[in-house]
């Protein structure tokens, strides 16, 4: 997820547009850059750094232009540098492009523009297109604009300067949001709204598979399939910029739940990456799943899913193993470590003692060009986008889909299932997205968090791959809301905790569609029987979920847990982004 700006009409654009790359950084802050029309030619100033820094470096005062496009990023194909930040030009400085999104087919258009001669500066996908344009272009900008739009496949939201136009920016976008901001004799664009809501509310809404040209006077927008032109009204925004930079909800951590469906639908791209992954793994004796935190219970949920196609494997917190089990291990031995920022001081540690030992290291991790991705030898994303609460919660929903393929892949590296049970659970996978945003549409959550928000202590049971929920979801609910949770094996409860149940006790019990569900049966039948609360995660429970693959369960199991985890905080009075004592990355031991 990146931050796109753009401005034409009477200001000086390259200040203005800093002005409003500030208020997307919570979009992408890795590098950041602006592009503008000056004395006739393209100007780009860019660097690597959030936006601030980039703004005091590169001095957007000290240039003039009414016109111009700004880009924040967050990196998803290159590491964070200088020449990785957008914008991005072509061999002849004809155009350049800020892209919002993921070219899936950009190694083979850019093998066959390399192939006409066309020579690249930087690693990203992006960068394709600033070469396609001046592929396509032989006079009309329009015709060239559409005839590239019509060879990429993925998502994005497109903003193009040709300095044969001065006066007019080329728009277009496919699943990832841009709009227009209408002014008196200037325009904007923008991936979201708080870009410039200084400046004016009324905007008009660019739809998918649409592309249009703005300049200080109008706006047109055109239909990508048939090249009409659409009429689209007018629309007025009523948020206030710290609501827009939330899209409209009051926390980010709400926002950030909100996004699970396209963060599941984001990770099942790096199929490509999970697959060469799966194929170093195939040989290697002994598995391990390495993280910290809500992390670790993603690789504990990978290490069940392995082992239900009879892979053994391990999962064990950083701290613990670079201590201990690090020093066992050798070349026949795979590490996956799973880590949201990359960053995590104990997952890193483990990491590089793994490597020491000559042990085959992968990581899944969210932000390109982290610490983990370098001491890797593979990395597949997640592509969450930008992770702003404490609380991780779509980060944890895309790593379950990337570590959910990688077992798929992995069990049909080893033989343990056949192409056509792949393709099955592949598709099964793949209704993740859709599946979340039906939980995400229809829950009485918030009605379950006010009955339990005075309640003493919570515990979270599960079984089998939905254990890691139980600990997970007790996880969330301690972080944000500071009351006692425990997240529990089901079957552990005769064996001790059980003695504390009691009336102003909730239990959550987590089902698994199917696996272990009779004896979790039993299970709620002795919670029952103590006066305990219970609350069931299942298809037919008071938090609802659909019947899924029981593989699969964990990542649509957690959803509700993330809401009322997050609505148990708001009615305690607490910010449920900025917990206390808590930092978003643990860069120390
Ligand atoms: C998650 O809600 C917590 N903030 C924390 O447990 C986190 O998952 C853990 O510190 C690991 O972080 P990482 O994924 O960036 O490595």
């Amino acid at each position: 997820m990146c931050g796109i700006a753009g401005y034409v009409g009477r200001r000086n654009a390259p200040v203005l547009l800093f002005d409003m790359l500030e208020r997307l950084e919570y979009r992408g802050y890795d590098s950041a850059g602006v592009m503008f029309i000056e004395r006739g030619k393209i100007r780009i100033i860019k660097d690597k750094g959030k936006v601030r820094e980039v703004r005091a470096r590169v001095k957007p005062e000290n240039y003039s232009s009414t016109i111009g496009v700004a880009h924040t990023r967050w990196a998803t194909h290159g590491i964070p540098s200088r020449v990785n930040a957008h914008p991005h030009m072509d061999c002849k400085g004809l155009f350049a492009v800020s892209h919002n999104g993921i070219i899936e087919n950009y190694s083979n258009l850019k093998k066959e523009l390399i192939a006409k001669g066309h020579t690249f500066k930087s690693d990203t996908d992006t960068e394709v297109i600033s070469h396609l344009m001046e592929e396509h272009y032989q006079g009309d900008v329009i015709k060239a604009f559409r005839k590239t739009l019509g060879v990429l496949e993925g998502s994005y939201a497109l903003a193009v300067l040709c300095v044969k136009e001065p006066d007019r920016i080329l728009i277009a976008r496919k699943d990832s949001p841009l709009i227009v901001g209408l002014g008196n004799g200037e325009n904007f664009i923008a991936s979201d709204a708080p870009a410039f809501l200084p400046y004016t509310k009324r905007i008009l809404i660019l739809s998918d598979l649409e592309y249009g040209v703005v300049d200080k006077d109008k706006v047109e927008i055109f239909s990508l399939s048939s090249g009409k032109a659409i009429k689209r009204k007018a629309e007025s925004i009523c948020w206030d910029i710290k609501e827009a930079e939330k899209s409209g909800y009051h926390h980010f951590m709400l926002k950030e739940i909100m996004e699970e469906p396209e963060a599941a639908a984001n990770a099942l791209k790096s199929s490509k990456e999970l697959r060469r992954i799966a194929l170093r793994l195939k040989g290697k004796k002994r598995i391990y799943f390495i993280a910290c935190g809500t992390a670790y219970h993603a690789g504990l949920a990978a290490k069940y899913m392995l082992e239900s196609f009879g892979i053994p494997a391990e999962a064990a917190v950083a701290s613990e193993f670079r201590y201990s089990t690090a020093g066992t291990l050798d070349k026949s031995c795979g590490l996956i470590l799973v880590s949201q920022s990359g960053e995590t001081a104990d997952t890193i540690a483990a990491g590089k003692a793994a490597r020491q030992k000559g042990a085959y290291v992968a990581g899944i991790v969210n932000v390109v060009g982290s610490t983990i991705t370098r001491i890797a030898n593979d990395t597949a994303y997640t592509h969450s986008g930008p992770e702003i609460s404490v609380a991780s919660t779509k980060a944890y929903v895309g790593q379950l889909v990337a570590l959910a393929q990688l077992s798929l892949y992995l069990a049909a590296e080893r033989g343990k299932i056949g192409r056509k049970e792949l393709c099955r659970l592949e598709q099964e996978l793949g209704k993740t997205p859709k599946r979340i945003r039906n939980i995400l549409a229809g829950n009485r959550i918030k009605e379950l968090a006010e009955e339990c928000a005075d309640k003493k202590t919570l515990f979270y049971i599960g079984r089998n791959v939905n254990y890691p929920t139980a600990l997970e979801g007790a996880l969330k609910l301690k972080e944000i809301t500071y009351l006692h949770a425990e997240g529990y094996a089901a079957g552990e409860l005769k064996h001790g905790p059980i003695a504390i149940l009691d009336r102003d006790v909730v239990v959550i019990a987590i089902k698994s569609g199917g696996l272990l569900d009779d004896k979790m049966d039993s299970n709620i039948q002795e919670t029952r029987a103590r006066q305990a609360k219970v609350i069931i995660v299942a298809e037919d429970g008071g938090m609802k979920v659909p019947q899924v693959e029981p593989l699969f369960t964990p990542i649509v199991n957690i959803v509700p847990l993330h809401l009322f985890a997050y609505y148990v905080s708001v009615l305690k009075g607490l910010d449920p982004d900025k917990p206390r004592n808590l930092a978003k990355s643990v860069t120390v031991e």
